[in-house]
């Protein structure tokens, strides 16, 4: 029978099915997270989230030369501060575990691109991402500490900082401090589209950084908007962003299309702890191909448009690429 279209032509084989691919995921889209803590020679794995680690930062120093070598461009970095206090003041610790381990990185891989987390929650007594003043979080008071933490990182050596705070102007804020701080080459990659998330459990137990009281609802993005995510992307960028960031990735893949399609920098989504833990679960009780299934969900989210992926299963994927 004589058809016009048989798109199965296309499909015959894995060479012709590879000239025809219109996405490839390559290990040069991904950005692993890890998660540093005081110390010396600690590598002790997180168990809400298998397969990654506390690291102390000489540890933290052999885990970026393994994910440099196996072709992973950049680390994300969190830490675990020795102490907390109501402003959060070891998160601009030049000692703190994240300067430490920002300095030891860049001198021992110094081709690796180090993006520094900049919040507070990890390291305030009460787990918020800003100042609390009756019991409110205060934007204003909050943005000259946001911009003082990325300051610190710069200092350490960091390639670029991320905040993920959500406070507003906070993107204008930290520029404007890099700049008359002699490093107007540090990139900002903010966290524009950032929303209050059941996804982000293992995350906290992670980083201990759970709100002691309330939720993050009052700065965080609510899940069913969309138009609001356009506009925090455009403010964003006005205030002088240079990579935008659309957070959980997995539930918000329509968002990741609209922001590629209506904006000219580069996107990157953050493919959260919950999703890689919904994954391993799954994995662990033997119900999905677990290399077949992240490849998927990795290439998906390229796909709808992420040009750079955080993901905790980076140094995995690059294997099963
Ligand atoms: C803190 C922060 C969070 C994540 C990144 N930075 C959690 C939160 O907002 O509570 C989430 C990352 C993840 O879940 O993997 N500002
Ligand atoms: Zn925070």
């Amino acid at each position: 029978m004589s058809m016009i279209y048989r798109p199965r032509r296309l499909r015959v084989s894995e060479g012709i099915r590879s000239l025809v691919r219109e996405t490839r995921l390559t290990a040069s889209d991904l950005v692993y997270p890890i998660f540093v803590v005081p110390g010396t020679n600690i590598k002790k794995e997180i168990a809400a989230l298998p397969g990654n680690f506390h690291l102390s930062p000489d540890k933290a120093v052999e885990l970026a030369r393994e994910t440099y070598a196996a072709g992973i461009p950049a680390v994300l970095v969190f830490g675990l501060p020795e102490y907390k206090d109501e402003c959060g003041s070891s998160a601009w610790d030049m000692k703190s575990p994240v300067q430490l381990a920002i300095a030891a990185i860049k001198q021992a891989v110094p081709e690796l691109v180090v993006i520094s987390d900049v919040c507070l929650c990890e390291y305030t007594s009460h787990g918020h991402c800003g100042l609390i003043h009756d019991q409110k979080v205060d934007n204003d008071a909050t943005l000259p500490l946001i911009a003082k933490v990325a300051l610190s990182h710069a200092q350490a050596g960091a390639d670029m900082v991320a905040p993920s705070d959500m406070m507003d102007g906070r993107v204008a804020a930290i520029r404007s401090l890099l700049d008359d701080s002699g490093y107007s080459d540090i990139s900002i990659m903010a966290y524009s589209a950032k929303y209050a998330s059941a996804y982000y459990g293992p995350f906290r137990e992670a980083a201990d950084s759970t709100p002691q009281f309330g939720d993050r609802k009052s700065y965080q993005m609510d899940p069913a908007n969309a138009r609001e995510a356009l506009k925090e992307v455009a403010f964003d960028i006005e205030e002088g962003a240079d990579i935008v960031m659309v957070k959980p990735a997995l539930a918000y893949l329509d968002i990741v299309r609209q922001v590629k399609d209506e904006f000219m920098l580069p996107l990157a989504v953050y493919n959260v702890s919950g999703e890689y833990a919904m994954v391993k679960a799954a994995a662990a009780q033997g119900l999905i191909d677990e290399p077949r299934l992240v490849i998927e969900t990795l290439t998906g989210m390229k796909r709808a448009g992420a040009d750079i992926i955080i993901t905790y299963h980076a140094l995995d994927a690059v294997k099963w690429l």
